[in-house]
């Protein structure tokens, strides 16, 4: 039980998203036997409908881990171009290896090293910035974030209600309580900014959506 939707929703919607194949199939298995965590299927879907309808075909990823979700993006997103930022060595060296096996690695480049140091060397602008790494750190990466994405550009953040403990303090674990206060400040600035419109969605461990209409 995710503390998010119940059981039989998650089950439902999984059972009704086609079951991944081939490299795909055998990254999840990776995942699960590694204790790696990837995007959940039901935002996978939602996150390849959002790069679709939006014809995103410049996209930053914060938080590679073994390349799951930059695979995932291009199958979306066709010809395209992804940089993604991994600071955890055994992470972008698997990730490395699943996307050239993908064949996509003249497509999607892996920048190694500190998010935070390494955007703000970045100099392009990106229609959709996918932000999944450290969950503390989102309003952090914001201002840069915000540099690099073009107007109508998209920002899609996983696991902003976090198991549920972002919405309800009987949730809370105590060594999570600043992980969380982040969030919620998070939440509560996009929320608020003129210059993006935003919708919270309760979807695998919450979603934050973020377009930007102004700026
Ligand atoms: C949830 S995993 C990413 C999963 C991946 N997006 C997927 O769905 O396949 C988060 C990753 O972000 C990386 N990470 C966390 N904070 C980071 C930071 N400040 N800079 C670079 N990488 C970071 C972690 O090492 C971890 O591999």
């Amino acid at each position: 039980m995710s503390n998010i939707v119940y059981d039989y929703i998650e089950d439902y919607l999984r059972s009704i998203i086609p079951k991944s194949e081939g490299l795909m199939e055998d990254m999840e298995a990776f995942a699960r036997e590694n204790n790696v965590p990837i995007v959940q299927p039901e935002v996978a879907k939602f996150l390849s409908f959002i790069i679709k309808s939006n014809n995103a075909k410049n996209i930053l990823e914060i938080g590679t881990a073994i390349g799951y979700s930059a695979i995932l993006m291009h199958n979306a997103a066709g010809s395209c171009r992804i940089l993604t930022i991994e600071r955890n060595p055994d992470m972008y060296e698997k990730a490395e290896e699943n996307i050239k096996m993908a064949k996509m690695d003249s497509d999607i480049k892996i920048l190694k090293g500190e998010a935070d140091e390494i955007l703000e060397k970045l100099d392009e602008s990106f229609d959709l910035i996918f932000l999944d790494a450290a969950k503390g750190q989102y309003l952090q990466f914001f201002p840069e974030c915000d540099r690099l994405l073009k107007k109508g550009g998209i920002i899609f953040a996983d696991n902003v209600l976090f198991r549920g403990m972002v919405t309800n303090r009987k949730l809370l674990i105590r060594r999570k309580i600043t992980i969380v206060k982040r969030l919620k400040k998070y939440i509560d600035f996009m929320m608020k900014n003129k210059n993006y419109e935003t919708s919270i969605l309760p979807l695998g461990d919450g979603v934050s959506v973020s377009v930007k209409i102004g700026g």
